[in-house]
């Protein structure tokens, strides 16, 4: 591998058991992940070096997978994981791990020979959202929730939550909070989303419309131990609009103070105390750790 970027690391891909520079890393265009988007995957980020809830990303892997019938077993990847991160050398990586089907010519039913499944993985510098955006918060937009009926899965097939992103891209938007058939608000197109009434923090209940979050669940934990009422039911658009304040939650965007939905500002807009505490007690979860 050049070492063009020696020193502060190096961006890397592994391709079915072989580390190799992201440039050189291909995979066939018979693979059932790209003609079908028949796979699943997951984005694990590290702090220091160490990947974040490398567990609970793992478990949920392995469900995508079971739910989605690819037979694979993620017991060795935490191991690649973490090699991956020591070999590019970022401290702030960003792990993108992704299982297909495999490499078989385009049938839908699954093919008969059973083709090893394609595991790829790329790890990546991290950029976290600017730290100016946790004090000034983001704007976001409501999009029609367009994706299939089991969103808990964790599947490769984002098309509508592009197109969503590219909605908000387009409104100079953080994120699009994405509005179900019956005005409700799931969680955002790459992200989940919570809003304040009061003393209350409500988000969407887990189930097939919404992915099961790492983040959201970490954020529920922290929520509980510092005594603020959580409660896990839908939320109108109109509930978001009128709120005290909304914030956003991921992987890469931690938790997220969010000052404007579509034209109508929330609260004064300014990051609401609630969320700051919130924010606070997961960077302070993080370093402690
Ligand atoms: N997105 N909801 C959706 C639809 C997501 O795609 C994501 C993550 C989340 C937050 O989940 P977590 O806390 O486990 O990162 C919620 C990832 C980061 C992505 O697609 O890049």
């Amino acid at each position: 591998m050049s070492s063009s970027n020696a020193g502060s690391g190096e961006e890397i891909a592994y391709v079915n058991g072989e580390f190799l520079p992201i440039s050189e890393a291909t995979i066939s265009i018979e693979d059932r992940g790209f003609q079908f988007a028949d796979g699943v995957y997951e984005v694990v980020s590290s702090y220091g070096g160490r990947p974040y809830a490398m567990a609970a990303h793992m478990e949920r892997l392995q469900r995508s997978l079971n739910e989605v019938r690819i037979d694979f077993d993620v017991a060795y990847l935490p191991g690649f994981v973490q090699q991956g991160i020591s070999r590019a050398g970022f401290s702030e990586a960003l792990v993108y791990l992704q299982v297909t089907r495999g490499v078989a010519p385009r049938h839908h039913e699954f093919p008969d020979h059973k083709p090893k499944p394609t595991v790829v993985m790329t790890v990546k510098q991290l950029h976290r959202p600017d730290p100016v955006l946790h004090e000034t918060g983001v704007a976001v937009i409501t999009a029609p929730d367009q994706r299939w009926k089991r969103c808990d899965i964790k599947s490769i097939a984002l098309l509508p939550n592009i197109l969503a992103k590219q909605l908000a891209h387009e409104a100079d938007a953080y994120e699009a909070l994405l509005v179900d058939d019956d005005d409700r608000v799931t969680e955002g197109s790459s992200t989940s989303s919570f809003r304040v009434a009061g003393e209350t923090v409500y988000t969407s209940p887990s189930g097939t419309h919404i992915l099961p979050s790492i983040t959201r669940a970490v954020l529920i934990e922290l929520i509980e131990t510092l005594g603020i009422r959580l409660c896990e039911s839908f939320s109108t658009v109109h509930q978001y609009k009128t709120a005290d304040e909304v914030f956003l939650a991921g992987t890469t965007t931690e938790a997220m103070p969010v000052i404007r939905v579509d034209d109508v500002t929330i609260g004064d807009g300014t990051p609401g105390p609630i969320t700051r505490r919130i924010r606070q007690a997961f960077v302070e979860s993080v370093r402690s750790r």
